[in-house]
């Protein structure tokens, strides 16, 4: 492998909070390596659109307390074609970018992995999304400011609830998956999670009438994840307002509130590890890898193997979650 002087991140796909601490953590280690650094703006977008910048130490000064990315994100339909990788491979060579760091969720590391394979380039990877949905990480860098934010909406939508004795539906985000819709649950004392993961399995709505749900309650809250397997929270109030027309039913949908605010502790904590691993990484020669928590440690794990749609959600959490809810 080609030596590596110069150093691109990015942040790609929806943003999380965390990721300013991420670029930050790239940057400084990778400067405090000997290299150079060049962030690119918008994603790939920036690389198709060639915008690309210097990042010097200061740069990233008094960034990682603010939500979202001061590279800006974007979705981008061009770098899914060849042509558009291509070009984004021509704004590389132009800023003789050696390496990249991308920091996004699964659909931004399935376009690391193409970008890497198809151009043989070195690229690590930092799971960057609110989902928590990427194997090979038991946290994503943005999830526990999410879990939080759910829990200070909840909080407050529980005393509305209580006053009118209410059944309340509260979606939140994941994509496809369930872990901010549990762990939120779990997080808020809510009497139910209705999440994609068993929705084959059992009529979760079904399931939570007939425990016998609220009859010592005066109100109930019940996180539903937005995906369409579950029906969101309007699918299933509509099914509530038909089939139970004795409930009270009201729907929150939490939306882009999850995506913002000041990260937490846990998460400025996890994205500079990240970061600076990301630098480690390229360091040992790896390419290719995604930046992984394992139980504190950190891992590294192939692409392939990170945006595999087979990231588990917990069973003994939900079992929590319904002992507890009596
Ligand atoms: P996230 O990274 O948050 O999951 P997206 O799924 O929107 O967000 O992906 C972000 C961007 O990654 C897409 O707009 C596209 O540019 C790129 N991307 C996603 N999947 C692929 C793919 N299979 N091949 C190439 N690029 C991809
Ligand atoms: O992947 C992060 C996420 O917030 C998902 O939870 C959600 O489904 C999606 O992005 C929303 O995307 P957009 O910001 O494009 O509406």
């Amino acid at each position: 492998m080609a030596a590596i002087k110069t150093i691109g991140v990015l942040t790609s796909g929806g943003d999380a909070p965390g990721m300013n601490a991420a670029i930050r953590a790239v940057t400084r280690s990778a400067i405090y390596n000997g290299f150079k650094v060049k962030g690119i703006y918008r994603g790939y977008k920036g690389l198709v659109e060639d915008e690309v910048v210097d990042l010097e130490t200061q740069s990233v000064s008094s960034i990682m307390h603010h939500g979202g990315t001061i590279l800006k994100t974007a979705r981008c339909k061009e770098f899914k074609t060849v042509e558009g990788r291509q070009q984004a491979y021509e704004t590389i060579k132009k800023h003789g970018i050696d390496a990249l760091v991308v920091i996004g969720g699964d659909g931004s590391l399935s376009g690391a992995r193409q970008f890497a394979s198809e151009f043989d380039f070195p690229i690590v990877g930092l799971p960057g999304t609110i989902d928590n949905d990427l194997a090979g990480t038991d946290h994503t860098i943005g999830y526990d400011t999410a879990l939080n934010t759910i829990m200070w909406c909840v909080d407050r939508i529980r005393d509305t609830a209580s006053s009118h004795e209410r059944l309340f539906f509260i979606e939140v985000m994941g994509r496809e998956s369930g872990f901010l819709a549990l762990n939120g649950a779990i997080a808020t004392g809510a009497e139910a999670a209705i999440i994609p993961e068993i929705s084959t399995e059992v009529d979760q709505l079904k399931e939570l009438i007939s425990r016998g749900f609220r009859k010592s309650k005066n109100s109930s809250i019940v996180l539903v994840a937005e995906s369409p397997v579950t029906g969101g929270a309007m699918g299933l109030a509509e099914r509530v307002r038909k089939e139970y027309p004795q409930l009270d039913v009201r729907v929150t949908i939490l939306g882009h509130l999850q995506r913002g605010g000041s990260p937490t502790a846990q998460d400025r904590i996890l994205a500079s590890r990240m970061g600076a691993a990301a630098i480690d990484a390229l360091l040992e020669g790896q390419r290719n890898i995604m930046i992984g928590d394992d139980d504190e440690r950190i891992i590294y794990t192939p692409f392939s193997k990170a945006i595999r749609d087979d990231k588990p959600i917990d069973r003994d959490l939900l079992d929590l979650l319904r002992r507890l809810s009596i």
